[in-house]
């Protein structure tokens, strides 16, 4: 490591001497801490973000010419082709039985908008067992495992704030019956958060104001903490990505993997139609012959209400933020990020309040966005996948995010699309349920991921049982 002294000459000469403001004052445990945290830090990388993204801001916009909604393979029920389907999911499952998948969860993200103290994936969520977010997808996986004959290999990114905390919840419910050794932690990188002059802001008077680098920094992390080694070394070479807020998913979805692995695709995605043309959701487009995903803050609002001739909206798929990743895209795109340039995942500007610290050193709790965090988005690795397929979901099926304390997207949305699943599993096998015009069961019910993960699987389960149980509320099928 550089010595103390080069790093803190380095930080002055970039202009970012105020972040050893307050050097003289530290203690030794302190100033180690401090010196760690700019070395982190690439000052280049810094001040080039800064001249990009937030002194010419306004000079770029975003470039329209060309821009067309991306072309995606339709459900079955909505006019796709059935045979393709059968066809992909015959690939999936055979990719699963060879033992080529592993599951792969972003669980970075600091849940500031729930109001959850503590990793997100601890957060209880199902609606007889609370069982929490981690558990729900632990089980899941172990299911397919189970189902494909081959255990599958877990990765989950974590941030510097909460790895701890999430490895020791992992220790403390065993794993929640996954073997240890194919549950897999990493961090995440960070970046320094700056003021509206560039100037790298501290958080206290030992700490750099550093924040994770976005789910996009899942790819370089991916290769950083030896994980595609692992991968290659088991013969995986298929990545199964998706949100620790989104307990509906399908983590494993034989046909989702199919479509991937059939198209020799380097990156897929799910989509979902929108729900109506205001929605808040990042959408799939084409420009110059590649796929990309633009944010609905930035498509203007004229083309997210666009037409078709038959009044369906021109730009209708939203992204729900699952992705299927081939392992050696994941290491091109690491070493891309490593040496810079612009075949990387370029970043994006968040504007925040930022707690610091004043002149004076006192601590100060903004009460207006006075700097700017730099993230990487996961899916702006679209453009730069070969032959990337987009499939179209159904809601109902893969998405009910718990994003919100209450409201939209909130725990209580979250459990009741999980009733609604469920009923819809029991009903389609012959079960009388009651539901209401939105399918929410009259009953309370759950549904173990051990019982069954998916619409197969349960119904597979269920042929099996005998006796059948009686429907009634609190029913539990374990
Ligand atoms: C995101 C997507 C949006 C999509 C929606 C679906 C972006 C910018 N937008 O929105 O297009 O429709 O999800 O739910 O991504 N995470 C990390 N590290 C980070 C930041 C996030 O691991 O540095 C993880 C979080 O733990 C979480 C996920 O990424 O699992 C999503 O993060 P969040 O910031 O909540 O995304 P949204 O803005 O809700």
């Amino acid at each position: 490591m550089t010595n103390s002294t080069d790093l803190i000459a380095s930080f002055q000469r970039a202009g970012q001497g105020q972040v050893f403001a307050f050097y003289d004052q530290l203690g030794a445990d302190e100033r180690a801490r401090l010196l760690a945290e700019a070395a982190e830090i690439d000052l280049a990388e810094v001040e080039q973000l800064y001249r990009t993204l937030v002194a010419d801001k306004g000079a770029a916009g975003l470039d329209l010419a060309g821009l067309a909604p991306a072309p995606y393979e339709k459900r079955p029920e909505h006019g796709g082709d059935s045979a393709a389907w059968t066809r992909a999911k015959a690939a999936g499952e055979a990719a699963l039985r060879a033992g080529r998948v592993a599951a792969f969860t972003v669980a970075g993200g600091q849940g500031t908008r729930l109001g959850y103290d503590g990793p997100k994936g601890t957060f209880p969520i199902t609606p007889i067992h609370a069982k929490p977010l981690f558990q729900v997808f632990a089980e899941k996986i172990q299911a397919a495992g189970v189902r494909y004959g081959k255990p599958l290999h877990w990765f989950i990114m974590t941030s510097h704030a909460n790895h701890v905390a999430t490895e020791e919840f992992f220790a403390a419910h065993q794993f929640f019956g996954l073997e240890a050794a194919r549950v897999h932690f990493f961090r995440q990188g960070r970046m320094p958060a700056v003021d509206f002059a560039g100037r790298i802001l501290l958080e206290g008077k030992a700490a750099i104001a550093l924040s994770p680098d976005g789910h996009g920094g899942s790819l370089r992390a991916l290769e950083r903490s030896g994980a595609l080694d692992l991968m290659q070394r088991e013969g995986i070479d298929t990545l199964s990505y998706f949100q620790v807020d989104n307990p509906l998913v399908r983590c494993i979805d034989p046909a989702f993997i199919g479509w991937h692995v059939l198209r020799q695709s380097e990156m897929s995605s799910k989509l979902v139609l929108k729900a109506y043309a205001e929605e808040k959701v990042g959408h799939f487009c084409v420009q110059h012959g590649r796929t990309l995903v633009i944010e609905y803050s930035d498509l203007p609002m004229d083309l997210q209400r666009q037409q078709e001739p038959d009044g369906t909206l021109r730009y209708r798929g939203g992204s729900i933020a699952v992705h299927i990743l081939d392992r050696d895209f994941v290491r091109r795109m690491a070493r891309a990020a490593e040496a810079g340039g612009a075949a990387a995942l370029p970043f994006h500007r968040a504007d925040k309040k930022i707690p610091t610290v004043d002149a004076a050193g006192t601590e100060v709790k903004p009460a207006k966005a006075n700097g700017v965090k730099f993230e990487m988005f996961v899916f702006d690795a679209l453009p730069f996948a070969r032959n990337p397929v987009l499939i179209e979901t159904l809601r109902q099926d893969d998405f009910s995010p718990v994003k919100n304390g209450e409201g939209l997207d909130s725990p209580q949305t979250c459990r009741d699309d999980q009733r609604r699943q469920f009923a819809r599993w029991l009903r389609a096998n012959g079960a009388t349920v009651n539901v209401d015009a939105t399918g929410l069961p009259d009953i309370n019910v759950e549904v173990s991921p051990r019982f069954g993960y998916d619409e197969d699987s349960f119904a597979d389960a269920w042929k099996k049982l005998s006796p059948r149980p009686v429907i009634r509320d609190g029913l539990d099928l374990v």
